[in-house]
């Protein structure tokens, strides 16, 4: 049997992991709205991304026999008006997050939840990952977003973002 304390941890987070599936799916939205379908691919990408980590944490606690409890995923809430703002709103998001996983951490390690534990390395160096690109899409963007046709060429990279599954596999 889980500790209680880090089962609801884990049930909270699947809803913060299809929040942040949300969020990603409006930054494409407004991206698509602007004509820059690259950008809106690479957070469209990322929103399947997030649902998959959703998806790891659900199967996780029932294979672990917890009953998850689905909550209500709240709206976007962020205003975006320029092409950078959904890039540095992406990574304050993910800071969270990643506070957000190693509180998870933490409090599976203060019960000796060696299992969570080990599940959640996987997590911690995905939030690595994901804090990267995003300040490499607010660097790039500085670098070339006030250019027209570099614009372009970024806009270009991004859309040949493709979604590979999950590494983790339950
Ligand atoms: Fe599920 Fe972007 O962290």
């Amino acid at each position: 049997m889980m500790d209680k304390k880090v089962a609801e941890l884990l049930n909270d987070q699947i809803n913060k992991e299809l929040y942040s599936a949300y969020l990603y799916l409006d930054m494409a939205n407004f991206y698509s709205a602007q004509g820059l379908d690259g950008f809106a691919n690479w957070y469209e990408i990322q929103a399947k991304e997030e649902q998959d980590h959703g998806m790891l944490i659900y199967k996780y606690l029932h294979n672990n026999g917890e009953t998850v409890t689905l909550g209500a995923i709240a709206k976007p809430d962020k205003e975006f008006k320029t092409l950078m703002d959904p890039l540095k709103a992406a990574h304050v998001h993910e800071q969270y997050v990643t506070g957000l996983i190693n509180a998870i951490y933490a409090a599976a390690q203060s019960v000796n939840d060696f299992r969570t534990v080990q599940f959640l390395d996987w997590f911690v160096k995905e939030q690595g990952e994901e804090e990267k690109n995003s300040a490499d899409m607010i660097r790039k963007m500085e670098l070339f977003g006030g250019d027209a046709k570099a614009l372009y060429m970024l806009n270009s990279e991004l859309a040949g973002r493709a979604y590979s599954a999950p590494s983790l596999q339950l």
